[in-house]
């Protein structure tokens, strides 16, 4: 294998870089070259008729000889142009028989010079930058999500971008949706790697994703600060964390600060419950007790009116408006209350603060940094080996690899992932 390429994908994760540090680190201890792909996969999402024609002339020389592969290269002009109706043909063989005469570049700035659209989107990672930004937060490759990739023709055309730039395998650093890209462009033929770069601890088949332990850390430290001045002011509070569908950053984070309450998309719930469980904490003198909400969690609501219910008590409100974070602390200050010695009731100041990019934004922990630093080794390692198609993960703390279809399949089933009991028991106590 001569040159391999990672990109980063999804939303950012603590630990990204580290990954592509540990990449970078190992091609260049086997003397691969190492491309770094800007902004994931939209970096070979756009179209180029101009390099796409090229690759088409140089293959049909390159074939010259094999009319089974040349008559690969016609469908594959007609396919890369959207023109062909129904499945793609296997272009697979083409690109593996054929890999190195196919490339069109020494390297990606020679690249970037004959095909300028990948200008500021294809880099050669030299080791000594990419060093500097080992435990940086954020990611130095840049990252989005690109729904275009949805599309086979798109996915063809990366394909042939790679090839022609040289790229023998890709390491792939996102969530389920980058390895959806990764299992599409392996089946193409640019073998791929998956390493579960995502803070939302959503990828099934691993124990933890990369940055799941910092966000987690980051909304310990966060939740212990509000306790502090919650307590200070007897005003119980509403945190909201990250976490998409799934509910494990607000369940850690409640664990781990002693939160009373604790809200995630896995279990419906009613904010009656929630207002009786608040009472209760605030009637036994817990003034500042605690209900961390995962984002996802709303949708899981049980039907609540909370605009008549607001606009009964004097609090303006939207027909429509959809309930988040403020707004539950704003219906729990009206349903709960300070009981005084007296006997007469207090209003009890509710407040709600969402955590949101602090979560993302913050340099890898210790474990995140060294699972990057493991996963980004075993990607190269697995590249170098001939294999493609997996996916690596943390089972049992240890390092380990399997097959992206059989790591897909599991996230179908993610609701036997959540620890129930545990929720029970913070809920509960
Ligand atoms: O997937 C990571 C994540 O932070 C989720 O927890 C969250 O739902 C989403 O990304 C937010 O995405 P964006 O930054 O694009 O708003």
């Amino acid at each position: 294998m001569q040159k391999i390429a990672v990109l980063t994908s999804g939303g950012d994760a603590p630990g990204m870089n580290f990954c592509v540090v540990a990449v970078a680190k190992t091609a260049e201890f086997y003397g691969m070259p190492l491309v770094g792909m800007i902004r994931g996969y939209n970096s070979v999402s756009h179209y180029d008729p101009l390099l796409l024609d090229a690759f088409v002339r140089n293959a049909r020389d390159v074939a010259a000889e094999d009319p089974e592969s040349l008559s690969l290269v016609d469908a594959l002009e007609t396919a890369v142009s959207g023109k062909l109706g129904g499945a793609f043909p296997d272009f697979k063989p083409l690109f593996t028989k054929y890999r190195a005469a196919l490339c069109l570049a020494a390297d990606a700035q020679e690249f970037c010079q004959l095909f300028p659209s990948f200008k500021k989107k294809m880099l050669e990672l030299d080791i000594d930058t990419v060093l500097d930004i080992a435990d940086l937060p954020g990611t130095y490759l840049r990252t989005a999500r690109c729904p275009q990739f949805l599309d086979p023709v798109v996915r063809l055309r990366a394909t042939v971008y790679m090839v022609a730039m040289g790229i023998e395998g890709l390491v792939v650093i996102g969530g389920d949706g980058s390895f959806n890209g990764a299992k599409s462009l392996c089946q193409l033929g640019m073998p791929c790697i998956g390493i579960p770069g995502t803070i939302d601890n959503d990828i099934k088949y691993s124990e933890m994703t990369l940055g799941y332990d910092t966000a987690v850390n980051v909304c310990v430290t966060a939740v212990r600060q509000i306790r502090a001045t919650s307590r200070s002011h007897d005003r119980p509070h509403v945190v909201e964390v990250m976490g998409n569908r799934c509910g494990d950053i607000a369940l850690r984070t409640a664990v781990a600060t002693g939160a009373e309450i604790v809200i995630v998309p896995e279990v419906p719930w009613s904010i009656e419950e929630v207002a009786a469980k608040l009472q209760k904490e605030i009637g036994r003198g817990n003034t500042r007790a605690t209900v961390v909400i995962a984002e996802g969690a709303y949708q899981q609501m049980k039907p609540f009116d909370m605009y008549n219910f607001l606009m009964q008590r004097g609090k303006e409100c939207l027909p429509g408006e959809t309930i988040n974070a403020s707004r539950l602390a704003s219906i729990l200050k009206r349903m709960c209350h300070i009981l005084k010695e007296d006997g007469t009731e207090d209003v009890v100041e509710v407040r709600a603060t969402v955590l949101g990019y602090t979560q993302r934004g913050e340099s890898p922990t210790e474990y995140d940094a060294a699972f990057a630093f493991e996963a980004g080794h075993l990607a190269v390692s697995l590249l170098l080996k001939g294999e493609e198609n997996k996916v690596i993960g943390l089972r049992k703390g240890r390092i380990f690899s399997m097959p992206i279809e059989k790591a897909l399949k599991m996230q179908k089933k993610s609701q036997d992932y959540f620890n129930y009991d545990l929720y029970t028991l913070v809920n509960s106590l």
